[in-house]
């Protein structure tokens, strides 16, 4: 299943150069690079000749160039150039995707063009705001892009999944959990009160005791989840809203799916404790990239089980009311895309 009026990251901006970087997006094959005034550009990646990659051929001034039979596209698609033949048919052009980028990350709508609108992008402003020092990157994960929803939904895998870095077994059995299902997301609000800090949180906040710890997930349709974390002296009022004596941060996560079974997972961190300090953003972008390679072997496992049997019932439990709210939304906005409709609640 995938929804395509939505603005998705197609990549990291120091990705996409002059070179052209093939990528593929919901099951459709992407072409993109920068015309020579830094402008972004996204094509299909089919020549419209004989299907050849236009990935494969060499930008030109701002035009790509086919490397089959030299054919030649400018950035909204439309064939400029064919080499030996003065007229150039209308038909002669390939699929130009409405690109757009902000925050350190280069975004593609792959719906209906008319309906794009950079309004609606999701905000990932902790990249290039000085309040925050952040680090950013992309895994390629074999797994389909719900599943990884899913996993971001449902902290209580940090327990046993976790165990080296950002979990310990307070993170399920003392959670209190809340769910909250908005018109573009789920939010997931868990505290665990008075516990103690895991390794990753212990390293950073280095607290004397136990701890309060918050994690708020901002789940934002299709598949963006902010997550607001951090823990601070138990007592200290935490949860009215009062953040002292600890560590705030946000993991930040885009999922592109690129198939139905894999995805372009990209992620970042970002923290408020020393904002300009580079070496506790690198050291905690390391911890985090640990536990997230440990969630990308779970993921991927679980594929393969789905692709063994897409059939097999699967039981739920408690912990899942985040995950399957999302699901619900999804499957809504999947049904109203379908039928020609905007939101799900129409
Ligand atoms: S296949 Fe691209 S020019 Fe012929
Ligand atoms: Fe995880």
């Amino acid at each position: 299943m995938y929804l395509r009026n939505h603005w998705y990251v197609a990549a990291q901006a120091g990705e996409v150069g002059a070179a052209p970087l093939a990528r593929m997006f919901l099951g459709e094959p992407v072409v993109l690079f920068r015309r020579p005034d830094g402008t972004p550009v996204a094509l299909e990646d089919r020549c419209c000749h004989r299907r050849v990659p236009l990935s494969l051929g060499k930008v030109v001034g701002s035009h790509i160039q086919c490397v089959y039979h030299g054919l030649e596209f400018a950035g909204d698609g439309r064939c400029v150039a064919i080499p030996g033949q003065a007229d150039i048919p209308a038909a002669a052009r390939v699929r130009a995707y409405p690109v757009v980028e902000t925050h350190s990350w280069v975004w593609i709508w792959m719906g209906d063009p008319a309906l794009a609108d950079p309004a609606d992008i999701c905000d990932f402003h902790f990249f290039t705001d000085p309040a925050y020092g952040s680090r950013s990157t992309r895994f390629h994960v074999k797994a389909n892009w719900q599943l990884i929803v899913d996993n971001l939904l449902d902290l209580t895998h940090l327990t046993y999944v976790h165990a080296r870095t950002i979990g310990n077994p307070a993170t399920t059995l003392k959670a209190e959990m809340g769910v909250e299902r908005r018109d573009d997301g789920v939010t997931v609000t868990r505290w665990v009160i008075d516990a103690p800090a895991p390794p990753t949180y212990q390293l950073f906040g280095q607290f004397a005791g136990n701890v309060d710890r918050w994690q708020i997930i901002h789940h934002t349709a299709p598949a963006f989840v902010r997550l607001n974390i951090g823990a601070s002296t138990t007592g200290t009022g935490a949860r009215d809203g009062t953040r002292v004596d600890g560590i705030n941060m946000w993991n930040l996560n885009a999922i592109t799916p690129e198939t139905e079974t894999s995805s372009h997972y990209f992620w970042g961190q970002a923290h408020e404790f020393s904002p300009h300090d580079g070496g506790v953003t690198d050291r905690l972008f390391a911890e985090i990239h640990r536990t997230f390679v440990e969630d990308i072997e779970v993921l991927e496992r679980q594929q393969q089980m789905f692709d063994h049997d897409p059939t097999h019932v699967m039981l739920d439990i408690r912990a899942d009311a985040g995950s399957n709210a999302a699901r619900r939304l999804l499957d809504q906005l999947h049904e109203a895309e379908q039928s020609g409709r905007r939101h799900a609640a129409e």
